[in-house]
């Protein structure tokens, strides 16, 4: 009797995940995000708008873009071989101990992120908006928690 109620609501759980989806599948897996990533970090390479952000940043963009990559693939329900491989790392500690991270600059990491969803437009819009809007949330509480470490 239990077991029969429990799986009727494990379907009706596994019915509105399917509904949903995991973010991870919205986007449309590993590819659109790895094509999302590359067309960030080249535009924060080339563009002019984007320049205090590329400083902080080393000169082979390469690993960063492989982290970051494999970042938002365990982030938003994938693979989680980046979390395996950096037992205990928090992404926004670690970012409050960089210098370097100013209000003015992640507006910039803002502002690069946005125009490569725009241009690379992986999954449904209601995916791209919600991930654009806990990336901006995350963005400007690592500005803000570099300045209250750095006050
Ligand atoms: C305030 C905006 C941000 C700035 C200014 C910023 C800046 C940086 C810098 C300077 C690095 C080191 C790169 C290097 O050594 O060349 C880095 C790495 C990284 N960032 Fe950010 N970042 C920002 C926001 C974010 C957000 C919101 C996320 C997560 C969604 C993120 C995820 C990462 C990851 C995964 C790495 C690679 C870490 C590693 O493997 O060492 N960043 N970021």
């Amino acid at each position: 009797m239990i077991e029969r109620k429990d799986a009727g609501r494990q379907s009706a759980i596994a019915a509105a995940m399917t509904q949903n989806g995991l973010p991870f599948h919205r986007l449309g897996g590993r590819a659109p995000i790895a094509q999302l990533v590359a067309r960030f970090y080249e535009l924060m390479d080339n563009e002019k708008a984007y320049a205090e952000l590329r400083a902080i940043h080393a000169p082979d963009l390469g690993p960063t873009r492989e982290s970051l990559t494999d970042f938002l693939i365990a982030w938003t329900g994938g693979p989680r071989q980046w979390f395996k491989q950096r037992p205990g790392v928090c992404v926004m500690s670690a970012h409050a101990a960089l210098s370097g991270m100013t209000h003015n600059v992640s507006r910039q990491w803002i502002d690069a992120m946005a125009r490569a969803m725009d241009e690379v437009r992986p999954g449904d819009p209601e995916i791209r908006d919600a991930m654009m809007e806990t990336l901006t949330r995350m963005a400007n509480a690592m500005a803000s928690r570099s300045a209250a470490a750095q006050a």
